[in-house]
């Protein structure tokens, strides 16, 4: 008698304590859980960036940037030496308001390179996508320091992007 209900009494034993640990386990998870956004300062740097990082995993299953969104992103590596909005000001680069159509080196405001004022060109969509893609292969020696940029879809984001501003949308 006593034999069998030793190992009777150890099974059952070993289930409470199973179970208990398994009750156990689920609190820690939520824990953590609530744990993960506050960590100091970076909290916040991480709470700005957990957004876009969510966004575009739901974007594969349902809701992707909007190219208009995309080109608001990008045009950030713009914005240090452009701006946008009408009598914005002259930064390292000209104010790029009213771009679209105009000619090549049209701001009174702004000393262009030699390149620039002996080019002779208007600001078309081709020309604009060409120049951003490698601005010092479409006009060598400009001043514009920057290296480009690759994709035509980041490219006629920017440009969607810069022309919804101007249209004041
Ligand atoms: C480091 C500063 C800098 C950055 C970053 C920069 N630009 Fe420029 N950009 C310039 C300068 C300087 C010029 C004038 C070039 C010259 O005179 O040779 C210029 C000229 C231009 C022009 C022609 C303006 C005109 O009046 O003819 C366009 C369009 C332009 N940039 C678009 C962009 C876009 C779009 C981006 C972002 C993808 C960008 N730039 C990033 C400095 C910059």
């Amino acid at each position: 008698m006593l034999c069998n209900t030793k190992p009777l009494f150890l099974y059952v034993f070993t289930c409470i304590f199973a179970l208990s640990a398994c009750g156990e386990k689920s609190n820690p998870v939520t824990n953590d859980a609530a744990k993960t956004p506050v960590p100091e300062p970076s909290g916040h740097q991480s709470e700005v960036k957990t957004n876009p990082v969510s966004a575009p995993s739901n974007a594969q299953t349902s809701a992707p940037l909007t190219s208009l969104q995309q080109g608001k992103r990008l045009y950030k590596r713009c914005v240090t030496c452009h701006s946008l909005e009408e009598d914005g000001r002259t930064k390292t680069g000209p104010n790029l308001y009213n771009i679209f159509g105009a000619k090549i080196a049209a701001n009174r405001d702004f000393n262009y390179s030699n390149a620039f004022k002996q080019s002779d060109i208007v600001w078309t969509d081709e020309n604009l996508t060409e120049f951003i893609r490698k601005p010092s292969e479409f006009i060598p020696k400009t001043k514009m320091s920057f290296a480009g940029i690759r994709k035509d879809e980041d490219i006629a984001a920017i440009l969607e992007y810069m022309r919804s501003e101007m249209a004041g949308e």
